[in-house]
């Protein structure tokens, strides 16, 4: 059975508008998937509809079971306990995830303190032990969301998000808000968390060079319809339709940047 298991997908506004149809997708334990698609193509939608974090005013349709657990409509008791525990999210503006009014140290710990039964010293050494995993100093625990760089945000709700070890890792852009130079430190630092805690991953991004360094499965995006769907490569080398070729064509642009072997 698939970690994450998505079937015939759909979020509607409730006058009825679809915003996202038609869409499966797996992602097996331990495995990674990434959802491409230009701004507007139902990434973010789908992200939040798979845990059940859809904001008022939309509804999905179709199967989602994280874990064997279904998602729509469970009630939030049941999300509590799969969320975190099962999924975490982290989200493009890492502040969508902080409170700026809340120590990080004391926001890395709410996550420990609810689903690891962490108190105590038990407690400050994870939380110790989680800021350093993500490359963060000691002193950052002390310090206000304000107060540390975009780059230190973004790192903070990531040691948030793994601070209780889930199986599926969810990022929607999660290096997309950042300087370039940031950028990828944040992706390489992602790549090798999700490999060392065995985690699986659905990636979410717009960039075809972003997505070709941290996953080899992908679902392409247009107009909230999946498009084309397979391993990268074969995506690439064969684009199907006319949104992935530009996807494809705007990559080629990038060839400097790119190591997409065989592609070019
Ligand atoms: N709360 C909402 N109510 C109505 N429409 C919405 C809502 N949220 C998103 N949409 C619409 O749904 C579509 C998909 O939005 P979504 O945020 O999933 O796109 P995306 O692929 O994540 O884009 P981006 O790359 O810009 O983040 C867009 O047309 C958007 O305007
Ligand atoms: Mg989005």
């Amino acid at each position: 059975m698939s970690l994450l298991s998505v079937s015939g997908l759909a979020v509607s506004t409730h006058d009825g508008r679809a915003l996202v149809s038609g869409l499966s997708f797996a992602v097996p334990r331990g495995g990674r998937l990434s959802l491409i698609g230009e701004s507007g193509s139902g990434k973010s939608l789908t992200a939040l509809a798979v845990t059940g974090l859809l904001p008022p005013g939309l509804a999905a349709t179709g199967t989602v079971l994280l874990d064997g657990t279904p998602v729509i409509g469970a009630t939030d008791r049941t999300l509590d306990r799969v969320r975190g525990r099962v999924a975490a999210v982290v989200f493009q503006e890492p502040s969508t995830a902080l409170d700026p009014l809340m120590r990080l140290g004391k926001q890395i710990a709410e996550p420990l303190r609810r689903h690891r039964g962490l108190r105590g010293a038990a407690l400050r050494s994870a939380v110790l032990e989680a800021l350093d995993e993500v490359a963060l100093p000691a002193r950052v625990a002390r310090a206000y969301p304000h107060e540390v760089s975009g780059g230190q945000r973004q790192r903070a709700a990531i040691a948030m998000a793994l601070a209780c070890r889930p199986a599926l890792l969810i990022a929607d852009e999660p290096t997309t808000a950042l300087d370039v130079t940031v950028q990828a430190d944040v992706l390489a630092l992602l790549d090798r968390l999700v490999a060392a805690h065995d985690m699986a991953l659905l990636f979410v991004s717009h960039d075809l060079a972003v997505v070709a360094k941290v996953t080899d499965e992908v679902v392409v995006l247009s107009g909230g319809r999946p498009v084309q769907s397979g391993p990268l490569r074969t995506v690439l080398a064969n684009p199907g339709d006319d949104y992935t070729r530009s996807l494809v064509a705007s990559a080629r642009r990038l060839d400097a940047a790119l190591d997409l072997g065989g592609v070019s």
